[in-house]
């Protein structure tokens, strides 16, 4: 018997109206634009409206993916967010927006953290749930509100992120030979300190001390993270090229997490891909960690930058450290 592939029937994204610009930063902070457009690409982000949640967020960019699928909540039976921001510690962001959607209540829904690689992460989850045969259709989002973890006094992080979600229907098809061809994934766990909350964890619960002291902010060495990043990205998309037998000008688009200019930049020279071949929208988002590919996914989609029988490679890195790869055939 054929196995099923898994396909992405629609995307959808969405961004807060709020735009804060480097120039705004520069009030804030001791910055300028010149210092965070040089050094990372970045020209502005969208930032959520107070009492604008996560789960608001991803709402809105799943109802745009359902609509460009054309299906509804109702026939969703698989719900997975990625996200390191849900509203509350507990419960799952994935049932708020369960709720807020209308996702049917025997639909599992549940979140995932692995940071900016989320997305590749729950792409890979719903496929694999998806093709056991006990699901029939999935929403993937990946969501973010950075700004409520960002301390706006650390001008070395505050500069680099933003919010927004992004969303993908995925259901199985017939056709042989197209969706998710495959994923790398993987996490150098040995760096977690890289780029992580110090506390407010259940190892370190909150005091008032830490609260004064910032440690339940985003902490970031910036310039390690830099150098295992493009590393992490060329490996992962190296390796599932060699995988499925492919070179990287094979590739229609490669969509990579929105971190910095510079990375993407060092891994098109890395894989001698030019940089026409990649999605770059770092410079309006900043980094919005788990919903910068599918963000970018959806914008690449409805720009006409993927065409039928096309080939996508999506290759992410983020906190933990995560790393992940994976290619899709249009
Ligand atoms: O999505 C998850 C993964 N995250 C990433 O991939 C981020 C990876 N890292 C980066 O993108 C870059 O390392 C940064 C954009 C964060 C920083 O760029 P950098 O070229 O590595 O700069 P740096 O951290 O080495 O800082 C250089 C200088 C320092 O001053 P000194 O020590 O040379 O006097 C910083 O204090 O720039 C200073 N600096 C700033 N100056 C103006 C740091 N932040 C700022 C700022 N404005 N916002």
């Amino acid at each position: 018997m054929a196995t099923a592939s898994t396909v992405i029937l629609g995307t959808g994204s969405y961004a807060p109206e709020r735009i804060l610009t480097n120039t705004d930063l520069a009030t804030m902070v001791d910055t300028s634009d010149e210092w965070i457009f040089s050094r990372s690409g970045i020209r502005e982000r969208h930032i959520a409206a107070p009492g604008e949640a996560t789960s608001d967020m991803a709402v809105a960019a799943a109802k745009a993916a359902l609509a460009d699928a054309k299906f509804t909540a109702a026939d969703i039976d698989l719900l997975i967010v990625a996200t390191v921001t849900p509203d509350q510690t507990v419960p799952a962001v994935s049932c708020t927006i369960q709720h807020k959607l209308g996702v049917p209540t025997n639909a599992a829904c549940f979140d995932l953290n692995a940071a900016c690689s989320g997305f590749v992460y729950a792409l890979d989850t719903a496929c694999a749930m998806l093709s056991c045969g006990r699901y029939r259709r999935a929403l993937v989002i990946g969501v973010e509100k950075l700004s409520s973890i960002v301390d706006w006094k650390d001008r070395t992080t505050c500069v680099l992120f933003g919010d927004g979600a992004g969303a993908a229907v995925v259901g199985l098809s017939d056709q042989p030979g197209i969706g998710l061809l495959g994923t790398r994934l993987g996490a150098y766990g040995d760096s977690a300190d890289l780029l992580c909350i110090p506390r407010g964890g259940s190892s370190s619960p909150a005091t008032l001390e830490s609260i004064a002291a910032g440690d339940h902010f985003l902490k970031m060495k910036g310039k390690e993270v830099f150098k295992i990043a493009v590393r992490a990205m060329e490996e992962a998309a190296r390796d599932i090229l060699e995988q499925h037998h492919l070179r990287a000008d094979q590739i229609g688009l490669v969509i990579p997490h929105q971190a910095n200019l510079r990375i993407i930049e060092a891994i098109s020279q890395y894989l001698e891909l030019p940089m026409e071949r990649f999605y770059v929208n770092v410079g309006r988002y900043g980094n919005t960690s788990s919903a910068s590919i599918p963000i970018a996914l959806d914008e690449a989609r409805r720009a006409g930058r993927i065409k039928s029988g096309d080939i996508t490679l999506l290759v992410a890195f983020g906190a933990g450290l995560t790393y992940g790869s994976a290619l899709i055939r249009w």
